[in-house]
């Protein structure tokens, strides 16, 4: 029996990378899956890869119209609504003073309004089946700061509240809200952070307690038990999986001229 045996699920930007790998074991634990990208191509080769459990639907995370259509052929199609995992998103790095203000609207836009119109979106159709999980992916940078990243930051952060309103409010009705925060992720997403040809050139894992990124099927396994009934007390907070990158910082030895 599998974990989300007879869920029906939502999971955005599932193309590649954390969102098919969710997809493709959410399918493997039973449930029914609608994924949703703007890449459509891949997308439907991840839906066919996966097999009759999946579909997939273009779902532009920022179009209060791709919504309505998702949840539609969602209810009509599968059956109802269960999950959300809201996990579409994009990075980009640059220092603060070089952001520009097109590239700042455009991570708020998909980062942290397409969730917000996913909830909403969902909300009524979570209801009519008595309850459900809605995962929202942030990221450790919504945990903690990060040279570049300041509007990706910003938006992370954002999310982490928008869970916190929502749990609030959906409680009562049995609709858990929570984040998943990980470090690491699709390998397009995760060479971003690193300098061409090198392993990890910015240092960006070296402090970490397990001085490593994040594999997909360890972030999955989060977002897993959190939109499965295992989590069922667990509402309006935040999950990190990060190697312990948000516990503090390793250092190898004292540094110089200390002890
Ligand atoms: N990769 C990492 O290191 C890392 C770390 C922490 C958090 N995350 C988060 O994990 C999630 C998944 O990231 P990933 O690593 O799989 O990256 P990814 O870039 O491979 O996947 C993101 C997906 O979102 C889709 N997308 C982009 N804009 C969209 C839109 N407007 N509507 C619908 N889909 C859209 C992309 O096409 C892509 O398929 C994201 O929320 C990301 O911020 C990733």
């Amino acid at each position: 029996m599998g974990r989300l045996e007879g869920k029906i699920a939502i999971v955005t930007g599932a193309a590649r990378g954390t969102g098919e790998a969710t997809a493709r074991r959410f399918a493997a634990e039973g449930a029914r899956v609608l994924l949703g990208d703007v890449l459509d191509d891949r997308g439907k080769a991840a839906a066919a890869g996966i097999g009759p459990a999946a579909l997939y639907q273009r779902l532009d995370v920022t179009s209060e119209g791709d919504w309505e259509a998702a949840i539609e052929r969602v209810t009509r199609e599968l059956g109802g609504l269960d999950v959300l995992v809201n996990n579409a998103a994009v990075l980009e790095l640059a220092p603060i003073e070089h952001t520009s203000l097109d590239d700042w609207n455009r991570l708020i836009t998909v980062n942290q309004t397409g969730p917000f119109l996913g909830m909403r979106a969902a909300i009524p159709a979570l209801r009519a089946r008595g309850g459900g999980s809605i995962v929202n992916i942030s990221s450790i940078d919504g945990l903690e700061g990060m040279c570049f990243a300041g509007a990706y930051s910003a938006t992370k952060w954002a999310l982490r509240g928008l869970t916190r309103c929502a749990a609030l409010e959906l409680g009562r009705e049995n609709i858990r809200v929570n984040t998943v925060c990980p470090a690491g992720g699709s390998d397009e997403m995760v060479a971003r952070w690193r300098a061409p040809g090198a392993e990890d050139a910015t240092g960006y894992t070296a402090k970490r307690a397990l001085p490593r990124h994040g594999e997909l099927d360890e972030i999955v396994a989060m977002i897993l038990f959190l939109a499965s009934d295992e989590s069922s007390f667990c509402t309006g907070s935040d999950y990190p999986v990060d190697g312990g990158h948000s516990c503090g910082s390793y250092l190898a030895a004292l540094p110089e001229g200390d002890g």
